[in-house]
């Protein structure tokens, strides 16, 4: 996507058909005055107190300028821009003009005078440019977000700020597409080849442990959810170093390819989201790769247990007992509670092999959490105060929400096993989003920076893109917003 910023109002109707115009109820009237005087002919526009009203969404109008028409697309639904709204703003602007208007767009934006508004806004538009229909054959010259892009920035808000926020767009559609990228096209291998090409391009390190590497390491929990596959089983690990970087910063993402539940197997109803079940994984890959594009001052790495959860005469079965990298035993009473077990031993296998100063894992781990949440913010556990709160603050800036649950040592009980160390299930009816976070609390050596989000309910649910349930890209801007206020 190329960028060109242009310096006046005038010089961009030169250039686009359609200028879209994303604003907020407090700016309403600047806009007005500017498309008075620059664009729109005042009969075509109606009266100031009637367009400042306005509730229709998105407003079209027509101007012209030396001859050439310019369609106009207005937006204005909250009452003050912020990096939240105004990245959701302009995503939802994108995926309609897209759909709805012929030509060559336009941001105009001198309206949004704060440089994380114009990140927030270019992070949007880009992320709108993606294109679901991964495998149509009738449009294969319309694929993702590669469109040139016009604008005018505020005086004094440089080309970079702009670059950066396209930077994460383009990430975030590349995670949107591994996570709606179907089983059928996808594998543990898959994902290692992604993270090997990104890393090559983008100037960092991706190793792909493989099944042979597994067993000689003893990640036999990893190892025994992969027992009924076909595709042997990878952990993705990737590290981006800047020579700055003082604290070391791991994410951890489930990536299970394909869950079918296992020998404890899924209803069918549904099952086909399931697809999904790698969007942590995606998650972190993602944002290890912006880490890297966007030179921050930062050491972080991404770690993705990677295995489908398939049924099989050799899968695992209810009542089996494992062992796992740590060396504790874990019975197995659901083979659907599998993300646990691929989680424990990469969480377990970073705190050993790397020690880092802050530990997050990603995890579409538990319908439980979509039931208390829904789809609007994903589940916390952490003890950790500080980590929470900043967790928090870049959740409800980026507009990628969390939600603090409780860790109270009380629901570990429901985890004890009678046979071996500890029970994948908490056979209660109740708090299985809290239980399995638990669980994988049992593996991190009580290390004293974890936090852990469920995001079942986030990383993939209908948002814009197509009629029904996709990838929202979702952790990718929250961990950034999250490093960049660390520094
Ligand atoms: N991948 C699922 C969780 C999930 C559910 C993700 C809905 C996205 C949407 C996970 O592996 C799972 O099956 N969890 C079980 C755990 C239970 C057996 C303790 C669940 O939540 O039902
Ligand atoms: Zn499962
Ligand atoms: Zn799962």
């Amino acid at each position: 996507m190329k960028l060109y910023a242009l310096s006046s109002t005038e010089e961009l109707l030169e250039k686009v058909d359609v200028l879209c115009v994303p604003a907020s109820k407090d700016r309403a009237e600047f806009v007005y005055q500017d498309l008075l005087t620059r664009i729109i002919h005042a009969d075509a526009l109606p009266p100031l107190q009637d367009f400042l009203a306005m509730k229709a969404h998105p407003a079209y109008f027509f101007g012209h300028l030396n001859g050439h028409r310019v369609k106009v697309v207005y937006w204005c639904d909250a009452e003050k821009l912020t990096e939240a709204n105004t990245y959701s703003l302009v995503k939802k602007m994108a995926i309609k003009v897209r759909h709805d208007c012929a030509g060559k767009p336009g941001l105009w934006l001198p309206h949004l005078n704060a440089n994380e508004l114009i990140q927030s806004a270019f992070a949007g538009w880009t992320a709108g440019q993606y294109d679901l229909g991964l495998y149509k054959q009738s449009d294969n010259n319309h694929k993702s977000g590669s469109e040139d892009i016009y604008t005018l920035l505020p005086a004094g808000v440089t080309e970079d700020v702009a670059r950066n926020g396209i930077t994460i767009g383009l990430v975030q559609q590349e995670v949107m597409n591994l996570v709606n990228t179907p089983a059928s096209h996808k594998s543990p291998a898959y994902l290692g080849a992604w993270a090997s090409r990104s890393a090559a391009q983008y100037g960092y390190s991706a190793t792909v442990l493989d099944k042979q590497d597994l067993t000689t390491m003893g990640m036999h929990a990893l190892l025994a959810v992969n027992r009924g596959s076909e595709q042997p089983a990878v952990c993705v690990v990737t590290h981006y170093k800047h020579p700055e970087a003082t604290k070391k910063i791991i994410f951890i993402g489930k990536g299970v390819i394909f869950d079918t539940g296992g020998i404890s197997i899924k209803d069918s109803k549904n099952m086909h989201y399931m697809k999904s079940d790698m969007a942590g994984a995606a998650a972190a890959l993602g944002a290890v790769e912006a880490c890297a594009r966007l030179k921050l001052k930062v050491d972080v790495m991404a770690i993705t247990p990677t295995t489908d959860n398939s049924i099989d005469g050799l899968s695992i079965k209810p009542g089996d007992v494992i062992s796992s990298y740590a060396g504790k035993t874990i019975e197995v009473l659901d083979t659907d509670a599998e993300g646990r077990l691929v989680l424990a031993d990469a969480i377990a296998y970073a705190v050993k092999e790397y020690k880092p100063d802050v530990m997050i894992d990603l995890a579409t781990l538990t319908g439980s959490i979509v039931a208390a949440l829904g789809p609007q913010a994903a589940g916390l556990f952490s003890k950790n105060d500080q980590l929470v709160a900043e967790l928090e603050a870049a959740g409800n800036s980026s507009g990628e929400r969390v939600w603090r649950m409780p860790m109270f040592d009380e629901y570990h009980d429901d985890m004890q096993s009678d046979i071996a160390d500890i029970k994948n299930l908490s056979e209660k009816p109740y708090a299985g989003s809290i239980t399995a976070a638990k669980f994988l609390e049992y593996f991190t050596s009580e290390h004293a920076s974890w936090a852990h989000l469920d995001i079942a309910g986030m990383g993939f649910q209908p948002n814009g893109f197509g009629k029904g349930y996709c990838a929202t890209g979702y952790g990718v801007r929250l961990l950034i917003q999250w490093l960049s206020v660390k520094g």
